[in-house]
């Protein structure tokens, strides 16, 4: 079998959806875009550099769907570093992205508030985020993006010494914060941590992390979102609240309660992405 035409079958599948904006949904947050029904699926499987999610709330698919007329390619489903992928496999559905022609990624997670004035099911727009991952899909791009790439989907290379000082877009965000605001929505903005993962942190971490200046704690986006700029995509990124950071509560955290206060919270992220994608 020739990998390389499969992989621009599926490429071309998504291409021909002249989709500008993807959207990346995180942990239990899949019902924002709604039920797939009639739409085309396009699974991960499809592409070769694309490995598939093993962590319950992620499905591991694009669906083409029309979010008010506009249409988007939604990624349901990421792989994180902590299932033992490396920083270019998790970022591997944002090269396919760039390929397939978008210009604009949504990006959502669940985190930890580490702000105590966030209250958990709230929403936070991220303004910047600290990359305590130790690690970025830019580290030996310039040799890998030849070597480990099919046919057509990386085609562009990854420059290395890429600026982040607007690494989440002013244009973006102020977009949001102005539909927010106006369809009563409460949308915090603040700093994303991302950490490897996959236990929580500890109290100790968590009081670390807010001396370091961050709001919200996760375990994923960073690297997506160094891989979109480097491809000159546009990123806008939104943590759902689902609980508050260790220490900062007296319950346990649990990977049920952060997939049920997702799904709670998905219902206003939906209305925020129809009144604000319109706007182009
Ligand atoms: N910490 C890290 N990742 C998370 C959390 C948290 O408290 N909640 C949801 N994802």
């Amino acid at each position: 079998m020739n990998l390389a035409d499969k992989d621009n079958d599926a490429l071309n599948k998504l291409r021909s959806w002249h989709s500008q904006t993807a959207i990346i949904l995180g942990s239990g947050l899949s019902s924002i875009v709604p039920n797939a029904g009639d739409k085309e699926i396009v699974p991960y499987a499809e592409f070769g550099e694309i490995p598939q999610p093993s962590v319950p709330g992620h499905a591991g698919r694009f669906v083409l769907a029309k979010i008010e007329n506009v249409p988007v390619i939604v990624a349901q489903g990421r792989v994180h570093l902590y299932e033992a992928w490396n920083a270019r496999q998790v970022t591997a559905s944002i090269r396919v992205l760039a390929a397939a022609g978008v210009k604009n990624l949504v990006v959502t997670n669940a985190a930890g508030s580490i702000n105590p004035k966030f209250r958990p099911g709230t929403w936070m727009m991220i303004s910047d985020h600290l990359n305590l991952t130790g690690t970025s899909p830019l580290a030996g791009a310039a040799r890998l993006d030849g070597e480990e790439a099919t046919a057509g989907v990386a085609s562009k290379g990854n420059p290395q010494f890429i600026d982040l000082t607007e690494a989440y877009s002013r244009r973006l965000r102020e977009r949001f914060a102005r539909v927010a605001a106006k369809e009563g929505i409460a949308l915090h903005e603040g700093v994303y941590a991302g950490l490897l993962g996959p236990q929580y942190e500890t109290p100790a971490e968590v009081r670390m992390l807010q001396r370091l200046g961050a709001d919200a704690v996760g375990m994923s986006t960073v690297l997506e979102v160094i891989q979109a700029r480097a491809l000159e995509v546009e990123v806008v990124a939104f943590s759902c609240l689902t609980n508050l950071g260790a220490g900062l509560s007296d319950s346990q955290l649990s990977h049920e309660e952060v997939l049920q206060t997702g799904q709670g919270a998905a219902a206003v992220f939906s209305r925020l992405l129809s009144s604000a994608l319109p706007e182009g």
